[in-house]
Parts: structure tokens; sequence; C-alpha cells
């Protein structure tokens, strides 16, 4: 049985990874932050819950420069981040797996930055749901103290959580991944430590 639903898996992955070498961006730069977007944050705070559901409308580059700027962007001359780090240590990467690819953020250039050109959003899921995703983002901590990568972590799901609150997105924080399978796929480093995912999609039209 587990050997069916991991074949069963591998052919979605290959189906699902076959993007057109030319599809595939190496850099994705993203357009910059809808400063005056979203709904007031009490608002938001109010409609905030998680969601394991899913349309197909797809997130596009201006919504997913607002979520990766509410996660972990600058929002300072200085480099500081929209969520506070311990000591300033900014030890926190945030991955998107989405269709065409894995990319890191670098909050710096707020750009993406291919690390693997297949789809690998299955590759999160220990659930049926993650599936209908269209964005899972993956929180890394880069530094040997794993404890405050927690939090700054809780930080960046929480910044988006809201951020999708205000703007209608659906999400999802998943503790339930395959964190071997993912740090192979992400070429992470000895030192990365995968925290938590959170998947992302538009509501099912109603
Ligand atoms: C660290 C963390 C890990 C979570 N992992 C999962 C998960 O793997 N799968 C899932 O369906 N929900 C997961 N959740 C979502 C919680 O189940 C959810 O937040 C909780 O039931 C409260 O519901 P609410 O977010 O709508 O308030 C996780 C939440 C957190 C904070």
């Amino acid at each position: 049985m587990k050997k069916c639903l991991m074949l069963f898996f591998g052919a979605l992955l290959v189906i699902a990874s076959t993007v057109r070498a030319d599809e595939i961006q190496k850099e994705v730069i993203l357009p910059e932050p809808d400063y005056e977007g979203g709904r007031p944050l009490m608002q938001a705070l109010r409609d905030r819950h998680s969601y394991r559901e899913f349309g197909v409308r797809r997130i596009d580059e201006q919504n997913l420069a607002d979520i990766l700027w509410a996660a972990n962007g600058v929002n300072r001359p200085d480099g500081k981040r929209t969520i506070p780090t311990a000591r300033d240590s900014r030890a926190l990467d945030v991955y998107v797996l989405k269709q065409g690819g894995a990319y890191r953020y670098n909050p710096d250039r707020h750009i993406l930055e291919l690390v693997n050109p297949a789809t690998l959003r299955y590759s999160a899921a220990k659930q049926e749901f993650v599936q209908q995703a269209d964005v899972v983002l993956v929180y890394v901590s880069n530094y040997e103290n794993h404890e405050t990568g927690g939090m700054h972590a809780g930080s960046a799901y929480q910044n988006v959580g809201l951020y999708c609150a205000s703007a209608g997105i659906n999400n999802v924080v998943l503790g339930m991944i395959d964190r071997d399978m993912l740090r192979k796929e992400l070429h992470l480093n000895d030192n990365d430590y995968i925290l938590a995912a959170q998947a992302l999609g538009w509501p099912k039209k109603k």
C-alpha cells in the first residue's frame, strides 16, 4: 500500500514537473509590495482562521510579492524586516513551492531565486488538501538556535495569515510535512532546519 502511494505521488511529481525549460525562471523579480492594499488590521484579525480548501484561481505575482514581504520582507532602509528576529539575526528563510519551481525568497532584493525547477508542493504534503493549494511556503531556520527559529517562523506565518485574511486568500499552517524529502529537494545546508510550511490558495468559487 505504502509503495503504491509512493509510486502514485512520484508519478504526480513527474507529471507536475513537466514545465517547459523556457518557462523556468532562475530569478523572478517581484513587484513592489502594495502598501496601500488590504483591509484594516482589526477586520483581518477578526477573519483570520485556517482553511483547508482551495479553488483553481492562481495567486498572481502581486499577491505573492505582498505575501512574501509580509512574511519576511525588508521594511526599513537598514534592511530590517517585517518580523522581529532575535539579535536581529534575520535567521529565517522562506521558500516558495509553486507550479514551475521551488524558489528561495531573497528579502534584500525582493526577488525569488530558483532552487529546484520541479513542482514540489506535493512532497510537502502529508494531507490530501495540500495538493490543491496553489502555493506552499516553507519556513526554514538557517541558524543554530532553532528555538528562536520557531518564533521567527511563527511571526512570519501569522503575518501571512493576516495578509491572507485581509485579501480573502485561504491559508493553513502545516507542521505535518515530509521534512526529509523537502530538505533534499530544497538542497538545504546541514545547519538548516525546516520549521513549518503554509499552504495558500484562493477559495473555491461559490
Ligand atoms: C505550528 C502549527 C502547525 C500546524 N500544523 C497543521 C497541520 O499539519 N495540518 C493542519 O491541517 N493544520 C495545522 N495547523 C493549523 C491548526 O490546526 C489550526 O491553527 C488550529 O486548529 C486552530 O484553528 P484556526 O487556525 O482556524 O484558529 C497548524 C498550526 C500551527 C500553529
